[in-house]
């Protein structure tokens, strides 16, 4: 059997308004559009991989948050309806989407041998959180993929960044090596904001982008500079300065999100393309994509 790889890694921001904003019929809650900066940068994501061969999206969420261990979704079909819990009035969203229950499976097992505690998610009725959703959604629409969906194990909350990073770095190790015995061709994205402070109220209608601009100077001095780095190719530097960015920008990286992508895919020197940034109630999002395939064996 051939060797699996990563096609590409995909830094993709899951805030609800981007799929309320597109108005797909999967979600009740009508819009007159907005965020089109970051929209438009989705868009660019999705044409540059629409040439691209790949069978399975793995995806880590921060919104499927787990306090013992990693989980991973072990349930073929999911089928529900998601509700953002923050925005009801946003986000409604019926889902029907299919898992690889045998890469889910062999991930978990190589990070168990290594060490890492993991568990099976085999309730029939679980809800897949909307972090999951809007990013998988953003990036490929038609829902034609199976995915792979890996929770946020919260050791920040218990530990610190350090802690998260050093079992983020394990479990990517563990994901690139179960994806390359696998054979199959993997899209991997880390579904999160960067700097993640934001407003506590909200405008009339919500998609009035005469109000939306990033919270402070500071946060976007922020956002630029990781963005900078990862356009560099300056993987090793973002872990670095990572405590550093999640405790003064309220990263949303804190979910270990960004940090598992950058391990699976080999804490790469080559650099990540930039397709769009902007502000969500105040939180910065980019949308990077870093191509793997292009890279070479
Ligand atoms: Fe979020």
């Amino acid at each position: 059997m051939a060797k699996g790889g990563i096609v590409a890694g995909c830094l993709a921001p899951h805030p609800p308004h981007l799929v309320y904003a597109e108005n797909p019929e999967q979600n009740e809650p009508v819009s007159e559009g907005g965020w089109e900066q970051l929209r438009w940068g989705y868009e660019r994501l999705r044409d540059s991989l629409k040439d691209v061969d790949y069978d399975v999206i793995v995806i880590l969420s921060p919104h499927w948050q787990t306090y013992v261990g990693t989980h991973f979704i072990g349930v073929e079909k999911c089928s529900s309806k998601s509700v953002d819990p923050v925005f009801p009035n946003l986000f409604r969203f019926n889902y029907d989407l299919s898992i690889d229950v045998e890469l889910a499976k062999a991930i978990h097992d190589q990070a168990e041998s290594e060490g890492m505690s993991v568990k099976m998610m085999t309730n029939p009725d679980f809800r897949v959180d909307y972090g999951t959703i809007v990013s998988c959604h953003m990036v490929r629409p038609e829902w034609d993929k199976p995915i792979v969906s890996i929770s946020s194990n919260r050791s920040l909350s218990y530990y610190s960044v350090e802690v998260m990073q050093e079992m983020m770095i394990e479990l990517g190790k563990s994901t690139a090596k179960a994806i390359e015995e696998s054979g199959k061709k993997c899209l991997l994205i880390a579904s999160n904001s960067l700097s993640h402070r934001h407003f506590v109220t909200e405008t009339n209608p919500p998609e009035d982008m005469s109000k939306e601009h990033i919270t402070s100077h500071a946060m976007h001095l922020w956002d630029m500079r990781m963005i900078e780095m990862m356009r560099e190719g300056k993987s090793q530097q973002i872990i670095n300065e990572m405590p550093e960015f999640c405790e003064q920008a309220i990263a949303e990286t804190d979910g270990g999100a960004l940090t598992w992508l950058l391990s699976a895919m080999g804490v790469p020197n080559e650099p990540a393309i930039l397709h769009g940034y902007g502000t969500i109630i105040g939180t910065g999002n980019a949308i990077m994509e870093w191509p793997c395939r292009n890279w070479g064996a």
